[in-house]
């Protein structure tokens, strides 16, 4: 059947143009029907949700496929239903309501579509007994059949247990809870050996439930942990963004560890160079220096520095990046000596365009390359397939390939946001099948839009 829905669709397609050749040049295997998938975009995969959901008697269906077909349509103007909250906050922004946008349907509650966005539990990924595909923004199950609790996340690889570690905000809510989106809850830890069946290793970093004064109580807000490995001092450091309800701290937090689970210790929060820094990551080199990148200035530009060696705080070194872009969920990695950054925009949880950024060394100076995502439609990708970057794993063995991960933010239900991960690769600029970005100096960055993929066979 998804087939015959391929061919009908790809038709719609025809002005987009994947570099399928260039792909497999690479020489890795990304599954061929994965791939075939992607070729159809953000219409195939809702028709699919929407089959594979069995849907039947709901009313307006037909309706919808007709909406979502003009989705597909590069280019198109959409008319989604405009809501009577969407007209609210379009008065409240002080903005003439003009059409409703894919985004604005994906931030409504009451949306109709809010099933094909956040596909329901039936589908949901089970590693356990499942095929081995990534589906991205299914619900994703950890060994135990739960669903994954880490957010905002970040991946070690431990070389001591060769092991994978996968650490994010644990969101689900407690009975209790009052201030219910933005608690802290802990950092959630699940292992794998092959980045794909996760291990839940429980909350290595809890909340405080008492004390009112720590950075851990949980009124507070702790996102985008990272941890990473220092070969001086045998310890494993955890950094991540801790702030109040307000956002008003903007402070990164230490902890560290005897072992990749825990439990980790806090140390203390800090201000960076004296400056404010919300969204954060971390990324260590070959050469075992360590950076810490963070918005700052009210999130309108990135601050890059170094740690000490210890891991434990920065030094005093510092430079200000991508000044005036407004750039946020940066995540670093290196391919041939060349440093790449993928960002967000800051838009809080309505998701938005990614772009992609390189540099010759850490301390820049960085230069934008262009939106790196391929693949869905333009709208679709305008919005980085309705995902915000987080982090982006190397795979070892597979040169200038990586796994972008993402979130699907849920702002009504944080707990319930989903993980976008999808091929990311480094590739040569020369290549028939190159976009023009006008930066043709540095090779291209893609992710790849897909409805489902595997890693090659060998990895698990
Ligand atoms: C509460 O946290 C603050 C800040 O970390 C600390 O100084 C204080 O000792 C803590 N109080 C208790 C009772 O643990
Ligand atoms: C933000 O919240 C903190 C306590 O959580 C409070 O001390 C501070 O005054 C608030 N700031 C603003 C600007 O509301
Ligand atoms: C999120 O929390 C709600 C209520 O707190 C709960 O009913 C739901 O099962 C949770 N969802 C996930 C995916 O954990």
């Amino acid at each position: 059947m998804a087939d015959g829905r391929l061919k009908i669709l790809t038709h719609g397609c025809s002005s987009y143009k994947k570099p399928t050749a260039f792909l497999w040049n690479a020489g890795y295997r990304w599954s061929r029907s994965g791939m075939a998938l992607s070729l159809v975009g953000f219409l195939l995969l809702l028709q699919l949700c929407f089959v594979a959901s069995g849907t039947n008697a709901v009313s307006g269906d037909s309706q919808l496929r007709v909406s979502l077909s003009q989705v597909e349509e590069e280019n198109s103007q959409v008319h989604f239903h405009r809501t009577k909250r969407f007209l609210q906050a379009a008065k409240r922004r002080q903005r003439q309501p003009g059409p409703a946008t894919l985004v604005d349907e994906f931030l409504d509650e009451n949306s109709p579509l809010r099933r094909v966005f956040f596909p329901e539990a039936a589908t949901a990924i089970n590693p356990v007994n499942g095929d081995n595909y990534y589906r991205p923004g299914n619900i994703w199950l950890d060994t135990d059949v739960n669903p994954i609790q880490a957010h905002g996340g970040g991946v070690l690889y431990d070389e001591i247990s060769s092991t994978y570690y996968w650490y994010g905000e644990y969101r689900d809510v407690p009975q209790g809870s009052t201030t219910g989106r933005i608690d802290v809850i802990g950092v959630g830890c699940y292992s794998s050996k092959d980045l794909w069946t996760w291990k839940n290793e429980g909350i290595v970093l809890p909340a405080d439930m008492e004390n009112k004064t720590h950075d851990l109580h949980i009124s507070n807000v702790l996102e985008r942990p990272r941890v990473i490995y220092n070969e001086i001092t045998g310890k494993y450091v955890m950094w991540m963004h801790i702030d109040t309800g307000n956002y008003s701290k903007a402070s990164v937090g230490i902890a560290i560890g005897d072992s990749p689970t825990g439990p980790f210790q806090y140390l203390r929060s800090l201000r960076p160079h004296g400056r404010d820094s919300r969204d954060m990551t971390v990324f260590k080199d070959d050469d075992g220096v360590a950076y810490l990148i963070y918005s700052s200035q009210s999130n309108s530009e990135l601050h890059i520095g170094p740690l000490t060696d210890d891991y434990l705080d920065v030094q005093p070194d510092m430079q200000r990046i991508l000044v005036g872009l407004r750039r946020e969920a940066p995540t670093v990695f290196k391919y041939q000596g060349i440093y790449y950054m993928i960002t967000s925009a800051c838009t809080g949880w309505a998701p938005n365009e990614a772009l992609a950024h390189a540099a010759e060394s850490m301390m820049g100076p960085w230069e934008t390359i262009g939106d790196p995502c391929i693949g869905g439609t333009n709208t679709f990708r305008l919005a980085a397939f309705l995902s915000q970057s987080t982090f982006v794993i190397p795979l070892p063995g597979s040169p200038g390939s990586y796994v972008f991960m993402a979130d699907r933010w849920n702002p009504a239900q944080l707990n319930d946001s989903r993980y976008v991960w999808l091929p990311l690769t480094v590739g040569d600029p020369a290549g028939p099948f190159e976009f023009d970005f006008g930066f043709p100096s540095w090779p291209r960055v893609s992710i790849y839009w897909h409805q489902k993929w595997r890693l090659p066979l060998g990895r698990r």
